[in-house]
């Protein structure tokens, strides 16, 4: 939540800045803000987009070759012209952007209030350039000397940048709990909360770990830590092409990931999977593979979509590998006192791999001694790193806040696990595994051919467009499907939508069905198909709208349903990575309609660094 970016060089800080922002705008966008250095410290913000902010800068104002700026997901105080960051310090020499809480902001700030200081904004941010500008004033030190003092009195989670009047040719930069990473270019220094921004400039980067803080001269990074332990930065080299950060001819970048997953699934077997051979090998999971697999029980933490493949995820490992599968929404997971027992392993799943619900969860299940394993997309990111061992997703950045191509990569990514792990520990036989990696390898062309269902699910999304509740229906692997689908639909087009597994309907939510309706049943041949048969037929007598994904060639539900949808066969264990693809594009279509803005939904953000 919140996207920074800050420049030192020799180009135009402002047109670096703006660019960077606009690339981070899927983690926040209610405003934005720029701080530059021409003819002293000015900061120019504004609520609303970056485009709203750009529209009010004066090229004739915009010669500073160092920058700072900010794009928001307000935490502490409405989302205004005056919350917005950069906030200046009070004297206005120093200015800072922030992406995190200082969740001790509140005392800090009677500090200073009791000293005579005044506040212009609501938020944390200010407090902590103000209690850093004190520092310097009190103890007469170096910039980066006062924020590395500032930071052993602060709690709380952080990415910050500070610049400052007087030293025009420095950035300070710290991170706690947020991410922030260095660019490193030829005489030339970025900084952005991932990697989007920098790439375009160059492919050397630093990541910088928590409480570490980064003085960045002009021709010299330097890091040390709160505790003024020096280090050498660990540069590494991008893998991120430009072209995977831009639309590339798609109105949405929502739609270019959809279309985009026949790809993504690929890239997340390849070098892994070997159906030919049977050979099935996760380079991540080497040392702790044993645990998995002595694994008396796995927990899995996520939020979201996440939370959903987990789901899935827990249907596979259970039925293949026989071991018993905890799914755990990480906010509940991580404030009460789960049991972890010796045997446990926990899978951290995280497209980010920066919520902070998930990452705090997984801290607390490794402070009870277990072992974690991350399904992460992000390289790089926190969870990534905090995890002991893990599969990378590599569908890819996923930019539209809806997730859609990390889900399906997820769902591969844990299936291949689990597919190991029964392999190894001989819950499955070896027809059954041979025949799951064949069809595994089949998923990618069965997600191409239910991608050309689109027309047709266009025309059922002008039906339904102005529907104000929607319910979905499944069983068995379908019914975190249905959840999925729901969850797209209400976060990009604001349409109340329920997810429930089929037979749980006539517990409560059959009250709802009326003519009025529409609801989608995940009803794809396989283990529960006579039963969600009757779910469906229940519907039917109540007149609800029936949407039927269905397996192609499906005689029985089309007599039933208003609309049907038919996607490829493939075995029930797998069916979610196709039967997801025509309800991601049912809520896409929905929203364009609905005129909503797909990319950017209204108080969303793309990753959820604050709990
Ligand atoms: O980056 P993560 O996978 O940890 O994010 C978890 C959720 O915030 C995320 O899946 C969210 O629910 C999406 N907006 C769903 O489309």
């Amino acid at each position: 939540m919140c996207g920074i970016v800050a420049y030192l060089g020799h180009r135009k800080a402002h047109e670096v800045v703006i660019k960077g922002l606009k690339r981070l705008e899927y983690r926040g966008y209610d405003s934005a803000g720029i701080a530059l250095l021409n003819n002293g410290l000015n900061i120019y913000k504004k609520k609303g987009k970056v485009s709203d902010l750009e529209a009010t800068l004066k090229e004739e104002e915009l010669n500073s070759h160092i920058g700072i700026g900010h794009t928001r997901w307000a935490t502490h105080g409405e989302p205004n012209d005056v919350n917005a960051h950069p906030h200046y310090s009070a004297t206005e020499s120093l200015a800072i952007i922030h992406n995190g809480i200082i969740e001790n902001y509140s005392s800090l700030k009677q500090e200073l209030i009791n000293k005579g200081y005044t506040f212009r904004s609501d938020t944390d941010s200010e407090v902590l350039i103000q209690f850093i500008e004190d520092i310097q004033i009190n103890n007469d030190c170096t910039i980066d000397e006062a924020v590395r003092l500032a930071l052993t009195k602060v709690v709380g989670a952080y990415a910050i940048v500070v610049m400052s009047k007087n030293d025009p040719d420095t950035l300070i930069a710290a991170r706690k709990g947020s991410p922030l990473v260095v660019g490193i270019g030829k005489d030339e220094f970025f900084l952005a909360s991932d990697a989007t921004p920098i790439v375009e400039y160059t492919n050397e980067v630093v990541y910088l770990n928590d409480y570490e803080i980064a003085i960045i001269n002009k021709n010299e990074l330097q890091l040390k830590n709160t505790e003024d332990i020096p280090s050498t930065p660990y540069i590494q080299t991008l893998d991120l092409e430009l072209e995977a950060i831009e639309k590339g001819g798609y109105e949405h970048f929502m739609l270019k990931e959809i279309f985009e997953q026949p790809k993504s699934i690929m890239d997340c077997m390849r070098g892994r999977l070997n159906a030919n051979s049977g050979r099935l090998v996760l380079g991540g999971i080497r040392e702790y593979a044993n645990k998995l697999i002595n694994a008396d029980r796995i927990i899995i933490v996520a939020c979201g979509t996440s939370w959903h493949a987990g789901l899935v995820a827990e249907y596979f490992i259970e039925e293949f590998c026989r071991i018993p599968v905890e799914v755990e929404y990480a906010s509940e997971f991580r404030y009460r006192n789960p049991v972890i027992n010796e045997g446990d392993v926990v899978i951290a799943i995280s497209q980010s791999g920066e919520t902070a619900d998930t990452l705090a969860a997984m801290e607390l299940a490794k402070s009870k001694g277990a072992i974690i394993f991350g399904v992460c997309n992000v390289v790089g990111s926190s969870i990534a790193r905090a995890s002991h061992e893990g599969a990378y997703t590599h569908a890819g950045p996923e930019i539209g806040v809806a997730s859609t191509k990390a889900f399906t990569a997820q769902l591969t990514v844990l299936n291949m696990i689990a597919l190991r792990v029964a392999h190894k520990k001989g819950t499955i036989t070896e027809s059954r595994y041979r025949e799951l990696l064949v069809e595994l390898e089949t998923i990618p062309s069965k997600v191409e051919k239910a991608l050309k269902l689109d027309d047709q699910i266009k025309e059922i999304s002008e039906v339904f467009k102005d529907a104000r509740n929607f319910l979905y229906l499944g069983r068995g692997y379908n019914f975190p499907v249905a959840l999925e689908g729901a969850l797209k639909l209400k976060e990009i087009s604001y349409i109340h939508a329920e997810g429930y597994p089929a037979a749980e309907m006539k517990h409560g939510p059959i009250a709802l069905i009326d003519e009025e309706m529409p609801v989608v049943c995940i009803a794809t041949r396989d283990s529960s198909y006579d039963k969600i048969v009757s779910n469906v037929q229940e519907v039917k007598a109540r007149k609800g709208k029936i949407i039927a994904v269905v397996t192609e060639g499906d005689a029985l539900i089309p007599q039933m349903a208003d609309y049907v949808i038919e996607v490829p066969k493939t075995d029930e264990a797998l069916m979610p990575m196709v039967s997801v693809i025509p309800l991601q594009l049912l809520s896409y279509h929905i929203a364009v309609m609905r005129n909503c803005n797909v990319d950017q939904p209204r108080n969303l953000a793309k990753s959820v660094t604050v709990e």
